[in-house]
């Protein structure tokens, strides 16, 4: 199968619309981020992010399409006229040889057929790793806010960091309280962060488990409520930690329809910790 059958069909499998918008071939991010498409497929990568570490990986697994959610070269819009002359860019390139990148990142938000109806595959691959459908509070669709059997904060932040194979969790606010109404609100950098701190104390969340938590909107509001005594908390888990068993699930949904060795490789957590210990 060539790699550009492949993506017609994953994306025939996908809604293509998503909320109000149609995605189109001219604005999609979902681009062919390097490499010739129109090539007979070896084998197939799924990943998060396809950093240096994933390629070599798929090198070693002889897989010649990778197929990432996030860019490629560092970017919005995976843009490499800037990168001639970066080191990097020139060593990833190298290693990258014939193999091809496309990204999916619209299409699986878009939706993906189950039961009848199109659920964001990210969001939907989140719940499953976490094993929280029961809890689920809010749409099926998007699945994003849960009720959870109420539990100690360090007991949450275990699991977490268990389930999503993390090395640990950047925390603010209420440390000591206890874990229910959770919500996953989307990218916190200043665009959507007073309608999400109206949102938490309109639906009495007290769990915010975030992608980006910028320090001087929500996380600000978080930190005084729990120096006045409230139960709320945030969990910056990360963006990419957020996102990735979503990929993971839709790399196994494609070996339904997709007769290719398929493989998921986990990008895995970027960051690791210091603690103060003095
Ligand atoms: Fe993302
Ligand atoms: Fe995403």
């Amino acid at each position: 199968m060539l790699i550009s059958e492949i993506i017609q069909k994953v994306k025939s499998e996908c809604s293509g619309k998503w909320k109000d918008y149609v995605i189109e071939e001219s604005t999609t991010r979902d681009k062919i981020l390097y490499g010739n498409p129109n090539q007979e497929c070896t084998g197939i990568v799924v990943t998060l992010f396809a950093s240096v570490d994933v390629i070599k990986r798929a090198k070693e697994l002889g897989a010649n399409f990778i197929i990432v959610h996030e860019a490629l070269f560092w970017n919005h819009g995976d843009h490499t006229d800037w990168l001639v002359d970066n080191e990097t860019y020139k060593q990833k390139v190298e290693l990258l040889g014939d193999i091809c990148v496309w990204r999916n990142h619209d299409y699986i938000h878009s939706g993906i057929m189950i039961d009848g109806q199109y659920v964001d595959g990210i969001f939907t691959g989140l719940m499953h790793e976490l094993g929280w459908e029961k809890y689920l509070t809010k749409e099926l669709k998007y699945p994003r806010e849960y009720t959870i059997d109420e539990k100690p904060v360090k007991e949450l932040c275990d699991e977490l960091m268990d389930k999503l194979h993390l090395n640990g969790i950047k925390c603010a606010g209420d440390m000591n309280g206890t874990c229910k109404k959770i919500m996953f609100p989307m990218h916190l950098i200043g665009q959507i962060d007073n309608d999400v701190t109206k949102y938490v104390e309109e639906n009495d969340i007290d769990t915010l488990i975030c992608m980006e938590a910028t320090d001087f909107t929500t996380s600000e509001y978080i930190r005084d409520s729990a120096m006045l005594g409230r139960n709320k908390r945030i969990l910056a888990v990360g963006h990419f930690n957020v996102e990735e068993p979503g990929m993971k699930w839709f790399a196994e949904h494609m070996k339904e329809y997709i007769d290719v060795n398929i493989e998921f490789v986990r990008s895995g957590d970027a960051y690791s910790f210091v603690k103060n210990v003095h």
